[in-house]
């Protein structure tokens, strides 16, 4: 049984702080570096661990965590060869013309037009997460709010004098119902990670070292850690390379981290849910557009998931996931295949695998999901879908495998139009929506009896606005590389 250092890992990972309603996502240039490592050398004790569990009756509690960008590592002083042994796809960062074209961000969502992490925006160095909360169990985000503000106020003062330079930031928002923008319940599907202390199902128990370098992952390995090649900083710091290469550990208790700003265009998605399923004269049908809606997202508004609950949202807020989709579900009649939460998490229904290879097949493409809502608080629905301003997903996931956990699942299960099932159909929320060379729309599939409905002209319901892949150190390295 895996035993994590718990005192050595940064929190958000592991305990997501839900209960923390603000949030502020702040993104830096290092102008000096060596003010920034002086700063390190002072702050790596304030950020928080995930040990830390806030006492029940605590008033006003604040969390601070930290992840950097490869150029982030690059500009405080880690060398050439130590920068090489992280992974490929950290080193070349989110925008390249390969990873763009795999990740689909294509025409609105193309790095160019991005506000943050694109080839015409300052590069960004590293991140703070500011995190705020007035009191655990009220919902009042409003308080929680002045808690975060407070306490980023506080730490922006001394950015100048520690080399720090402000580039943006994003204020992040949990609804009390933790519903996104479009109106359904989220963040309800995680894995969880051997050792945490958490408990639940035992197909959603994933070892740890799918999303935390130092532990073996599901394949028995340990993942590719980042490991000091070339002397420097107070190695004494370091743990050894589990694996036993002699080599000093940088990756240990880190993980990988994806940031992406997803503008949510909630009037197109509720439009084409109307427009879809529309009476004969033309008025909303809210029964039949919610149903589609939920067909589209594999839940219902509630949380509910389809596969149990096929005919109605049974109204109640809900977490169940204690289901699959081989015994009830097998043929898409209930959740369809081309469903956002089918294609990203196919659980023990994968193509014509078994159940068990399934599962472990599933299993191997997991990402920890911690998104924030960004711009104004809004619940969309079919007859409420135009909010004040832009709103949208600061989307963001852990794992220690960017290419074969979070790539995987954009490109190969969110993108791909085509499956087994499916013939040109991408993730009707987050799939690229591309016409063919020959022109042709794009589908949604509702598999049902007598004939599977095609639901055509799929419309592009979410925008890319930035991103970065960050490397989310340990305490023990954040310490490290104030020494570098
Ligand atoms: C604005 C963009 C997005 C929206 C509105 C959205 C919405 C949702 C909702 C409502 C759920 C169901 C709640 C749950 O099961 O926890 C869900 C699940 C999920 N989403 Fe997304 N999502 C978005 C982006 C993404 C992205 C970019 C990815 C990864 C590339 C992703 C991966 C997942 C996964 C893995 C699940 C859980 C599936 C399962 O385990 O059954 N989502 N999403």
């Amino acid at each position: 049984m895996t035993t994590l250092e718990l005192n050595d890992i940064q929190g958000y990972l592991i305990r997501g702080y839900a209960h923390m309603m603000y949030s502020r996502f702040v993104y830096l240039q290092i102008t000096d570096a060596e003010a920034t490592k002086n700063w390190l050398a002072k702050s790596w004790k304030t950020m928080t661990t995930a040990e830390h569990i806030p006492k029940k009756d605590q008033i006003s509690s604040t969390h601070l965590n930290i992840a950097f960008t490869y150029s982030g590592l690059e500009k405080l002083g880690l060398k050439t060869d130590n920068l090489g042994s992280f992974s490929r796809e950290f080193r070349q960062g989110m925008v390249s013309p390969h990873r763009t074209r795999l990740l689909g961000d294509l025409g609105n969502s193309a790095p160019e037009n991005w506000r943050w992490g694109g080839p015409f925006n300052k590069p960004i160095h590293l991140c703070l997460m500011v995190f705020g909360n007035d009191k655990e169990g009220d919902d009042d985000i409003e308080k929680d709010k002045i808690v975060c503000i407070n306490y980023y106020e506080l730490l922006k003062a001394h950015f100048a004098g520690n080399g720090l330079e402000e580039i943006l930031f994003i204020d992040g928002q949990t609804q009390p119902e933790n519903k996104e923008h479009f109106g359904f319940r989220d963040g309800i599907s995680q894995p969880i990670i051997e050792g945490s202390g958490r408990v639940g199902p035992k197909d959603d128990v994933i070892k740890a070292g799918e999303f935390i370098f130092g532990y073996k992952n599901d394949f028995g390995v340990y993942p590719d850690t980042p490991l000091i090649r070339a002397e420097q900083g107070n190695l004494n710091l370091l743990p050894p390379d589990a694996e036993g290469s002699g080599l000093k550990d940088i990756g240990r208790n880190g993980s990988l981290m994806v940031m992406r700003q997803l503008e949510q265009n909630v009037k197109t998605f509720w439009s084409f849910m109307n427009e879809k399923t529309k009476n004969e004269d033309h008025s909303i049908n809210v029964a039949e557009s919610l149903k589609l809606a939920a067909k589209v997202i594999g839940r219902w508004q509630s949380g509910a998931p389809i596969t149990l609950f096929p005919d109605k949202d049974p109204g109640v807020i809900s977490d169940i996931n204690d289901f699959g989709y081989a015994k009830f579900d097998k043929d898409g009649l209930k959740c369809p295949f081309g469903s956002h939460l089918r294609r990203t998490n196919p659980r023990d229904s994968v193509d014509d695998h078994g159940r068990k290879e399934s599962l472990k097949l599933s299993n191997q493409h997991r990402i920890i999901r911690r998104a924030r809502l960004y711009g104004e608080i809004f619940e969309g629905s079919p007859v409420n879908n135009v909010p004040n301003g832009e709103v949208g997903l600061l989307f963001c996931c852990f794992n220690a495998d960017i290419s074969r956990q979070f790539e995987f699942l954009q490109y190969t299960w969110a993108n791909l139009p085509k499956t087994k099932e499916l013939y040109n159909d991408p993730d009707p929320i987050i799939g690229v929506k591309e016409k063919t060379t020959a022109g042709e729309e794009q589908n949604f599939t509702v598999q049902d009896l007598p004939v599977s409905r095609t639901i055509s002209d799929l419309p592009q319901v979410i925008t890319v606005k930035g991103g970065d892949y960050f490397f989310f150190p340990s305490i023990t390295v954040l310490r490290f590389l104030s020494t570098i």
